[in-house]
């Protein structure tokens, strides 16, 4: 159904997702949906009336200018591909300093040929996860237009990140919503150190997006959920931070852990634009990986048939499955906790996704992430759960012949290893009980890549003999 489109006259502005509507906001209004139709909003600009560079290789000349914080960060030094806020009004925390590591261990593990796998660790941000390169955009947003309260659902890292970026800059205050004994005790113990307001629901983390959604509507508070389209502004900056690392190549594959679908739909659309914009020939496929305990988009799209049309996704194949959901009592279970998440709030822009990097969904067992982050670990650079979805992701779509040896592959690490430590002890523990507890009651049946500690009495010989036995040199 058309509906009068206000024309926006400002380089940027904010844009309804639907085809059939296309009604424009301007940037300084605070909005999670359109209002006229409800679907979600994207940030568009007229990049003809902007400044943007002939090449992506003009970007590096900001590293010699590190000393200034916007050049110093991984998501401003890119502004020009962001350009919502002026310089002075950005709140950074120098986010976004992460690095692509090339890994032929973990590559040797899902299959790939040497030289072929590439993991993007965004455990090194502030506040441990990729969701500070969507924060600080969101931040800058919600400082320009004087928020003083800012609120977020989390499974654990929007609201560490959130806690972060409110706690160093005192420009407002944190208000998380959590689902009770939802999130690790790393992710929880962010929150609270860094000064939000907890607020832990009784129920998951769709029951806690639901009245996050509807508590700050009534009291006027900020929603930084990636409903809000400043955030994915901010994470598309990941695509162009692996792109710098492989001096602006293109890797065929990109694989994500998807979850709400924020920073899939963001790396879509930063391909999207890069290609609008002729700074890119080519764009890279994406492998969305569910865990199969919280694999909503997964059965969407490869088992139901939904996809982007255009913009016009069918909603009944979405309303019929939610229906089934409820009917069924059924939640989201999986040990991968940060993606623990049965209604994704970015579906609509993430079919989109798939729509512009030729992309597919796959579902990974909690037995299959385990494996992948013992390896990620083992390789050195250790991931939470959720990360390790995308390697497990990746292995999966090598032994299907989706992936060919010979592919370029860049896995996506979204968070540190020390935001869960429970799930990774468990793993290497040589105790059943803590085993069985943990593990075994998501059908995690063994730890094939057991990493056990060796117990031993405290007695000199006692010690060195296990040394002896146990350890060897590199
Ligand atoms: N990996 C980690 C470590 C995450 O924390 C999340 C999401 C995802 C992957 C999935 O990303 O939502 O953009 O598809 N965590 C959110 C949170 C939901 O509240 O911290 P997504």
């Amino acid at each position: 159904m058309a509906t009068s489109v206000q024309i926006n006259t400002d380089p940027a502005f904010q844009r309804c997702l639907s085809p059939d509507c296309l009604a424009t906001y301007d940037l300084g209004e605070e909005l999670t949906a359109c209002k006229q139709c409800g679907a979600l909003l994207d940030v568009v600009y007229d990049w003809d009336r902007l400044q943007v560079p002939d090449t992506l290789r003009q970007f590096e000349s900001k590293w010699s200018r590190r000393n200034q914080p916007l050049c110093h960060s991984g998501v401003w030094r890119f502004h020009e591909l962001l350009p919502f806020a002026p310089a002075e009004k950005v709140v950074t925390l120098g986010e976004g300093q992460t690095l692509l590591h090339a890994s032929d261990g973990v590559g040797r593990y899902i299959g790939l040929n040497a030289g072929g796998l590439f993991l993007q660790y965004e455990g090194m941000n502030p506040s441990g996860s990729f969701k500070d390169n969507g924060m600080t955009a969101a931040f800058t947003h919600a400082h320009t237009i004087g928020a003083k309260r800012a609120a977020c659902a989390s499974t654990g890292n929007t609201s560490a990140s959130l806690a972060l970026y409110c706690g160093v800059s005192k420009l407002m205050q944190a208000v998380i919503f959590i689902g009770s004994g939802k999130i690790s005790y790393g992710k929880l113990s962010q929150a609270l150190d860094y000064g939000a307001l907890t607020v832990q629901i009784d129920g998951d983390f769709d029951d806690a997006m639901h009245r996050v959604r509807q508590i700050t509507e009534q009291l006027g508070i900020y929603l930084v959920n990636s409903v809000n389209p400043f955030r994915l502004e901010g994470q598309k900056t990941i695509m162009y931070r692996v792109l710098e690392a492989l001096d602006w190549q293109i890797p065929d594959w990109i694989v994500v852990p998807g979850g709400n679908l924020g920073n899939s739909s963001a790396f879509g659309k930063a391909f999207l634009e890069l290609h609008q914009l002729g700074l890119i020939d080519r764009i890279p496929r994406l492998a969305v990986i569910n865990a199969t305990g919280a694999d909503t988009f997964y059965e969407l799209v490869e088992n139901r048939g939904l996809h982007w049309n255009e913009g016009r996704p069918e909603t009944k194949i979405m309303d019929a499955y939610y229906h089934e959901l409820d009917e069924a009592g059924q939640h989201a279970s999986t040990i991968a906790s940060a993606i623990e998440i049965n209604r994704p709030v970015n579906l609509s822009k993430c079919l989109r996704a798939l729509d512009v990097c030729q992309g597919v969904v796959r579902e990974v067992t909690d037995q299959q992430i385990l494996d992948a982050k013992s390896q990620v670990g083992a390789h050195g650079l250790g991931c939470e759960p959720a990360s390790a979805a995308s390697v497990a992701g990746a292995r999966l779509l090598r032994a299907e012949g989706v992936m060919s040896p010979s592919d370029r592959v860049v896995c996506i690490l979204t968070g540190h290893q020390l935001k869960d430590p429970t799930a990774t002890v468990a793993y290497h523990t040589t105790d059943s009980e803590e085993f069985n507890r943990v593990l075994a009651s998501r059908g995690v049946s063994h730890a094939e890549f057991a990493n056990h500690a060796v117990a031993v009495a405290n007695n000199l010989d006692d010690i060195i003999r296990a040394i002896q036995q146990n350890s060897r040199e590199a």
